[in-house]
């Protein structure tokens, strides 16, 4: 459903994103971890064709992203680091606007708009102004917004940073859902390891725009092993030195 091949990206010597390939089939939702800086943000722009590649290629249920961009875009929902929200809209303008430029035709808006309130719980504000909404108002606005056009596929970057304890949970909830429907492919990016265990299926690590990590979750903590310990080991290392085999077998 998501395929990054190769995926890289350069600013002129700088590489923010090195040769990551990863596979994100039908049914999972991956946790795409990393530090501050790791590369997430990046991919994920790749991935949903934001930002061009400077190498390898980015599909979505089987389409390239810049080669079939249209036919990619629709079948993706994401829901970027910061949503371009506007605060002068309300709720319900607001989806119906990107319910149009994603394409859902006429007749069928009222009832994805219907659909994606009552999925975020927004009921109660979708006449409100978004500048006026909480923090996790807002965040509940922008993934109604990523899934208005009810895509199979969604990325989600850093979903719940920012909100607080409750609106973390109902904002994880909503993602365990929407990602356990059938056919659907979810991959978020954060660096909270809570939630990576509370809603993940698997785990993707990167660091230093490489991939150091692709495995089921209960593969990682098997044995009471630390998704933490795992963390600290492979981010701390030099990537000068990335097979150092003191550190590699650090975990027993
Ligand atoms: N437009 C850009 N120009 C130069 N460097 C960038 C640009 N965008 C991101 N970077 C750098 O690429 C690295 C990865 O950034 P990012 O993908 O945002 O990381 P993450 O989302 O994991 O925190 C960072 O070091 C960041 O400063
Ligand atoms: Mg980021």
């Amino acid at each position: 459903m998501i395929e990054a091949r190769g995926l890289s990206k350069r600013y002129g010597d700088f590489v923010a994103v090195d040769d990551v390939t990863f596979k994100v089939g039908s049914g999972e939702v991956v946790g795409f971890l990393g530090p501050n800086g790791a590369g997430k943000t990046t991919t994920m722009r790749m991935l949903t064709g934001f930002l061009p590649p400077t190498d390898g290629t980015a599909l979505i249920a089987g389409h390239d992203v810049f080669g079939e961009a249209q036919a990619a875009r629709r079948a993706v929902g994401y829901l970027p680091e910061t949503p371009p929200l506007y605060p002068e809209m309300d709720v319900q303008g607001y989806l119906k606007y990107v319910a149009t430029i994603q394409d859902v035709p006429r007749s069928e808006r009222a009832p994805a708009i219907d659909r994606a309130v009552e999925r975020c719980g927004l009921g109660e504000v979708r006449r409100r102004l978004i500048g006026a909404l909480s923090k996790g108002f807002r965040q509940r606005v922008g993934l109604a917004g990523a899934i208005v056009h009810t895509p199979p596929v969604l990325i989600l970057d850093e979903p719940t940073v920012g909100l607080d304890p409750i609106q973390i949970q109902e904002i994880r909830s909503l993602i365990k859902e929407l990602g356990g429907v059938g056919d659907h492919a979810v991959i978020l990016s954060t660096h909270i390891l809570a939630e990576v265990e509370a809603i993940c299926d698997r785990v993707i690590l990167i660091h230093r725009g490489r991939k150091v990590e692709d495995a089921p979750l209960a593969d990682l903590t098997a044995g009471g092993r630390k998704l933490e310990e795992l963390f600290a080991r492979e981010t701390s290392r030099d990537v000068a030195a990335p097979e150092a085999p003191a550190q590699a077998e650090g975990s027993a």
